[in-house]
């Protein structure tokens, strides 16, 4: 049988691109950078092969009539139009669980940044301000109080890294999840409320658009930091700046933002903020991981296997 040709919708990472080269004919961002390529390839495409960032529209689908699969290199797959994908019975797949103990390891990462003031002690040393005296006393972060939005996987590995610190744990999610030992909140604001640190970590789009907004942040208070590692959709980030800027919270420590890569030049000057460029999942071993999860999604799929990892939205009925 040929080579099944598949369209690059984003620059993709090396590891899911060697291996779709090596068994694939990649159309590698055709529809951005020749649009007439674009058209007389469109026919012939059988897939297109995402990152958790990229935007699949319903256009771009109807461009693509031979259409059959949508294999994102991501847990989160908010950029995709799964309705109209699922309403052509197109498939979609993502990357789940593979990058929880990443995710996890860069939220407490952040924490730790946020209370013990890591880059500005970093700082301190290299310009020699040492040598003038101690830094500032900082916060504490084991035992302070941890508020998790969402309580999914990640949420869930979160929350376990939380319990070796000695946090005590409360969350909000859609429902509560009874086998979990952890207080649940009914709100982000009543989270917020009750939290030293309020960690984001809910999928994005429509429905968690803004959940954490001023009044939330209001919630959170002089003493409170947030910490978002989800997507930039889910915080109001003019909101969120205007709470870093009077002092209406503590600080943030944020590795996803409104409009990435462009971070607004009133966020960078703040001395409150901990930023990172959408790195929750940037090590060589989750990566590859995550590219061999999404091709194997790809390969099970043209071998009319059952797919490893279909959006929980394809295994509803
Ligand atoms: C990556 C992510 O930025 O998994 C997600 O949802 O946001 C990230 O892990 C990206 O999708 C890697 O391709």
């Amino acid at each position: 049988m040929a080579p099944a040709e598949v369209l690059a919708v984003t620059q993709l990472s090396p590891f899911y691109m060697q291996s779709l080269q090596a068994h694939c004919i990649v159309h590698d961002r055709l529809h951005e950078t020749d649009p007439a390529a674009f058209a007389a390839a469109a026919p012939r495409i059988r897939a297109i092969a995402a990152s958790g960032e990229s935007r699949v529209g319903a256009a771009l689908m109807a461009q693509l009539p031979a259409l059959e699969i949508i294999s994102v290199m991501g847990v989160g797959y908010d950029g995709v139009d799964v309705a109209a994908a699922r309403a052509r019975n197109i498939a979609v797949t993502h990357t789940p669980d593979v990058l929880n103990d990443d995710v996890a390891d860069l939220a407490l990462g952040l924490m730790l940044c946020l209370a013990r003031a890591l880059p500005q002690a970093d700082a301190y040393v290299r310009a020699g301000h040492w040598l003038r005296g101690p830094m500032p006393l900082q916060r504490k972060l084991s035992g302070s109080r941890l508020g998790i939005v969402g309580m999914g996987r990640i949420g869930q590995a979160i929350a376990a890294r939380g319990l070796a610190f000695g946090m005590p744990i409360a969350y909000t999610a859609r429902s509560p999840r009874a086998q979990l030992p952890y207080r649940y909140l009914p709100s982000a604001q009543t989270l917020a409320a009750q939290s030293d640190f309020l960690v984001v970590i809910t999928p994005g789009g429509e429905g968690t658009r803004h959940l954490i907004d001023a009044p939330v942040l209001q919630a959170l208070g002089p003493q409170g930091f947030l910490v978002n590692v989800a997507r930039g959709s889910v915080v109001d980030q003019d909101a969120l700046i205007d709470a870093l800027e009077t002092g209406a919270i503590a600080g943030a420590g944020l590795d996803v933002f409104a409009d990435e890569p462009r971070v607004p030049e009133r966020l960078r000057a703040l001395p409150n903020v901990v930023l990172t460029p959408h790195v929750g999942s940037a090590t060589g071993q989750t990566r590859r991981a995550m590219a061999d999860l999404a091709f194997d999604n790809l390969r099970a799929h043209f071998a009319g296997q059952p797919l490893r990892t279909p959006v929980p939205e394809m295994r509803q009925g």
